[in-house]
């Protein structure tokens, strides 16, 4: 890791995010903290359902209705000295505002919905520049050419006056990383940015980002449930199961040595190539992560954990052991750390 990753841009503390059912709040996510480091590229990985979409929209204050954050802290601190905790600014206003799409900018899981298709792309990226730096009309088309030229949008001034209808998804996609990256933002939230690409735009646009990362210094969150993409991006990856991280650390470290039987369940998910010849069988995890109505005592993985230790893993929540920059949430995790 860099020097430049020993600060971080972002620390989220005990961040829990709550649903409304019928008055009663109902945990999503519960007590997840992590940083992200400058220039450095985390991945939050985890099955579907996990907490993933509402722990990113969370640090943009960005929860639809019925969700709040009912706990923790959002750091959030940049190199020039700006230092403001999200949770603190609420979800409405100027300061919150500033924030959005300036300094953090998110590529969002669905392309389509997050263009209007009733304004032309140009307008709809050069807007954020017009309204975050108060620069012309002129002005902000140029950036916002410039910026669809990056992202590898062919005859990219032709391209500001199309609508969102008349591009392809792998280039809506092209064109919403130009506006998440066009006030140069010190951290990109990207929320599955390539799950619904075919692999060889999805190959183009993981370069984009990585160049893209290199010449603005940025941060990234990067959001995925595709381990090969963890390990050409990341840095560092936190596993999130049923709304907790359950293990993190450096990419290698967890890769090489997986501790908590949820991420070895994961690695063992991934086909690897060879796999068919030497007769190995693509191990699927049993069973099905918990609803949050009806979340598990204890560790929330026990149901499905072939190493529990019953009646203590349903009795209450495990302790976090670390090791380094490693940490796990496992009955076993020290012994297994330790090893
Ligand atoms: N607006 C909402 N109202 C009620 N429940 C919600 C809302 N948004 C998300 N949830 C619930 O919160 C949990 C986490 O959802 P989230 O979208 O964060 O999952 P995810 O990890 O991003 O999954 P995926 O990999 O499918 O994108 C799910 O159980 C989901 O049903
Ligand atoms: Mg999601």
């Amino acid at each position: 890791m860099s020097a430049l990753a020993e600060i971080p841009v972002l620390s989220v503390n005990q961040l829990s995010i709550a649903v409304d059912n019928d008055g009663t709040p109902v945990p999503i996510t519960d007590d997840v903290s992590f940083t992200i480091g400058r220039g450095e590229v985390l991945a939050l990985v985890g099955e579907s359902g996990s907490g993933k979409s509402v722990t990113a929209l969370a640090l943009m204050q960005l929860l639809g209705a019925g969700l709040r954050i009912a706990r923790g802290e959002i750091v959030f601190e940049t190199h020039d000295g700006f230092r403001t905790d999200v949770v603190r600014l609420g979800a409405k206003g100027k300061a919150i505002e500033a924030l959005r799409g300036a300094r953090m900018g998110m590529i969002f899981q669905e392309p389509m919905s997050s263009f209007s298709p009733i304004h032309t792309i140009g307008a709809q990226i050069a807007e954020v520049v017009q309204v975050h730096e108060k620069v012309g009309r002129a002005a902000a088309r140029a950036r916002a050419a410039e910026l669809l030229g990056k992202v590898g949008i062919p005859d990219p001034v032709g391209a500001l006056d199309r609508y969102p209808t008349e591009f392809s998804g792998g280039m809506r996609q092209r064109a919403m990383i130009a506006r998440a990256l066009i006030c140069k933002p010190s951290l990109l939230i990207a929320d599955e940015p390539t799950t619904a690409l075919d692999v060889t735009i999805q190959g183009q646009i993981l370069q984009l980002l990585r160049s893209l990362k290199r010449e603005f210094g940025m941060s990234i969150l990067f959001i995925t449930h595709d381990l090969g993409i963890v390990a050409q991006m990341a840095d560092r990856v936190a596993i999130m199961y049923s709304g907790r991280i359950v293990e993190s650390g450096p990419v290698r470290d967890i890769f090489r040595h997986p501790v908590h039987p949820y991420t070895r369940a994961l690695l063992d998910a991934v086909p690897r190539l060879g796999d068919i010849d030497r007769g190995r069988r693509i191990q699927p995890i049993a069973g099905a992560m918990p609803n949050i109505f009806d979340a598990p005592s204890g560790c929330r993985f026990h149901p499905r954990c072939p190493v529990r230790d019953m009646p203590r893993c349903a009795e209450k929540l495990p302790p976090r052991a670390e090791v380094e920059k490693h940490f796990v949430e496992c009955i076993h995790g020290e012994r297994e750390l330790a090893k």
